[in-house]
């Protein structure tokens, strides 16, 4: 499924269909766009061209929050306020981790920048979307 050892890409399977097309396209090119950061760690790319990597992810992720929050409003997700604050927190971390990759780099910067990608992001996909996905599918509570 997606990918456990840190060495390896993430591995694009039907577990992370959500069922809502348009949120599963940007799924997938957020993961692509993660793989692509991650080689790039991995193979010692240059701080600049990383930045610009982690500038893209960010506007990636912040336009997909933005669709997906539209998509939850407009079906009446019950839990809205609940899975809002958590993209709240990850554009929070992961903007933290940006900025100190770019400003202050330490070696330790990297792991830290997979770990909040890969586990965070993923996580999230695997099952706060779904979760959201189900319940809007069913036609609410
Ligand atoms: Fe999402
Ligand atoms: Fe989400």
């Amino acid at each position: 499924m997606a990918g456990d050892a840190a060495a390896d890409s993430i591995i694009w399977t039907d577990d992370f269909l959500i069922g809502i097309g348009e949120l599963d396209y940007e799924h997938r090119g957020l993961i692509a766009e993660i793989n692509e950061l991650h080689l790039e760690l991995r193979g010692q790319a240059g701080q600049a061209r990383i930045a610009d990597t982690l500038g893209r992810i960010f506007a990636r992720l912040q336009a997909h929050f933005a669709l997906e929050e539209h998509v939850m409003a407009e079906r009446h997700y019950p839990h809205f306020d609940e899975h809002k604050a958590e993209h709240d927190r990850l554009i929070d971390t992961y903007t933290e981790h940006m900025v100190k990759f770019r400003d202050t780099p330490n070696p330790g910067d990297r792991d830290a920048l997979e770990t909040v990608l890969r586990q965070w992001i993923v996580n999230h996909i695997l099952n706060s979307d779904k979760k959201m996905s189900l319940l809007v599918a069913s036609g609410g509570p």
